[in-house]
């Protein structure tokens, strides 16, 4: 047989095993895994190379209108491209309703941003943020049979947040249609009360944010959807989990039964509060929700991470620009934490810091590795098997792995549109040198080799 491309000599990783095998490759997707595969168009050698599932990031925002004159810092093309140098083949973005429009109308505004603007494959999550009759009765359930298979509402930020029964009635949509619901979880009554304190007493700087979100305000709107969905009867996912506490719920509910998957970031391993209380306005690089806690939060963080309280780890990757009027530094922004736009950059760096930090670092294996950062979600998100795994029949979306290459992450070598990255400084060991996008290397040495619209949107299947 011949192939069009065999990766040789290299480690094959999956999320559960580790073994020497060549990779034969044939119209985009993998055909054969086995020791002395010799006949193809293209040879590449991967000694001394980890061969894995390319990265699936199911936690991305992307030109997400923010209101205000903000401006998101990444539209698809950016975004896209730093995903691939950062060793993802697909990414999960945010179609986000605006209030007082459809669905559909949303869908259609994110698709054209989308459309031939993609370096790596992409699926929308929607986001509901007004949960009419129609949008639950009629869009919804259609949406899910045309493969938009999940969906987030949020329980904070003014604009965007839904009541208790609006998250029950989304639920029981979701739960007849067979949508999955991912949850930001933060109590936004007890926050803008938090709010109103620190402005009162004049205390306006960056990291009054995350004092006025404090870990209170995560465990007690986690409990809340948990306690939601148990009544409902249906599974959810608990995103962007910072802290303990809140970990304890999701354990607690799978206790009782629930069927319920976690989800944590990079910031929650490597930043604290203290890193919003930086001097001037730097801390404002660090503003997102909910925010980073203390060092005994990120450990606690990293036993969920081994022990299964999280399956995902995601960036959360939510760019603003930080020394522009449209991003963290605009006018208001400057004066007052409250208008600080929330998010920080994380879609190229998600896995060089989760590999270095949490492999090389002996804190997980590499199986796990592989499956926190592409097979679970591909699972969870019903893109598996054709996506997150190296198995014959599945796409060949892979990443060639250094485990010994050492980085220092800087803005210059990254992708994104912002002006900055939160993790300026840190050396990882372990990086991605190439990227394979359905068999076509797209990323090579540090130079982008695919082509601007080579990804495609892909329909999901539903898990839920
Ligand atoms: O601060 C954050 N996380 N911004 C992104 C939006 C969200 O809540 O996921
Ligand atoms: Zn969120
Ligand atoms: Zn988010």
């Amino acid at each position: 047989m011949r192939f069009d491309t065999i990766i040789k000599n290299g480690t094959v990783v999956t999320a559960s095993d580790t073994f020497k095998s060549d990779v034969g490759i044939c119209d985009g997707k993998i055909a054969a895994l086995a020791g002395c595969l010799d006949n193809a168009h293209e040879i590449i050698d991967a000694t001394g190379l980890y061969v894995m599932p390319g990265g699936i990031d199911s936690h991305v925002h992307i030109a997400q209108p923010s209101g205000d004159g903000i401006v998101m810092a990444d539209d698809f093309s950016s975004g896209t491209l730093s995903a691939a140098f950062g060793g993802n083949t697909t990414i999960l973005p945010f179609c986000m309703q605006e209030k007082g429009t459809t669905l559909r109308e949303a869908l259609k505004d994110y698709h054209a941003k989308a459309e031939g603007n993609c370096h790596i494959d992409v699926s929308f999550h929607l986001i509901i943020t007004d949960p009419t009759a129609y949008v639950l009765g009629q869009e919804l359930p259609a949406l899910v049979e045309d493969g938009y298979t999940s969906l987030k509402v949020f329980m904070t930020y003014e604009n965007l947040r839904l009541r208790d029964d609006q998250i029950l009635d989304t639920l029981d949509s979701a739960r007849r249609s067979g949508a999955l619901v991912m949850v930001h979880c933060e109590n936004e009554d007890a926050i803008r009360y938090l709010i109103g304190q620190h402005e009162e007493k004049g205390e306006l700087a960056p990291k009054f944010h995350a004092l006025s979100r404090p870990v209170a305000a995560e465990r007690e709107a986690t409990h809340r959807a948990l306690s939601l969905a148990e009544i409902v009867g249906t599974p959810i996912v608990i995103v962007h989990v910072s802290n303990r506490q809140a970990m304890e719920e999701i354990e607690r509910a799978r206790k009782r039964g629930s069927k319920v998957a976690g989800e944590t970031c990079p910031q929650y391993l490597l930043l604290t509060a203290d890193d919003l209380d930086a001097t001037e306005l730097e801390g404002a690089k660090f503003v997102c929700s909910p925010p980073p806690r203390d060092k005994e939060s990120q450990l606690a963080c990293w036993e969920g991470l081994q022990n299964g309280t999280f399956e995902l780890f995601s960036s959360d990757h939510c760019p603003f620009r930080f020394d522009d009027d449209g991003g963290k530094l605009n006018e208001k922004g400057k004066r007052n934490f409250r208008w600080i736009p929330n998010g920080i950059p994380g879609v190229e760096t998600r896995l060089p810091i989760l590999f270095s930090e949490g492999v090389s670092k002996g804190r997980i294996d590499i199986n796990r590795f592989v499956a926190l950062s592409s097979t679970n979600h591909a699972k969870q998100y019903g893109l598996y098997p054709r996506k997150g795994t190296i198995a014959i029949g599945s796409d060949a979306d892979i990443a060639l792995w250094d485990p010994r290459k050492s980085v220092i992450v800087t803005n210059d070598i990254l992708h994104h549109g912002a002006d900055y990255t939160p993790y300026e400084g840190l050396e990882v060991v372990g990086w991605p040198i190439r990227v394979l996008l359905r068999g076509t290397t797209i990323v090579d040495e540090g130079v982008f080799k695919g082509q601007s619209n080579g990804g495609t949107y892909l329909r999901r299947d539903r898990t839920a």
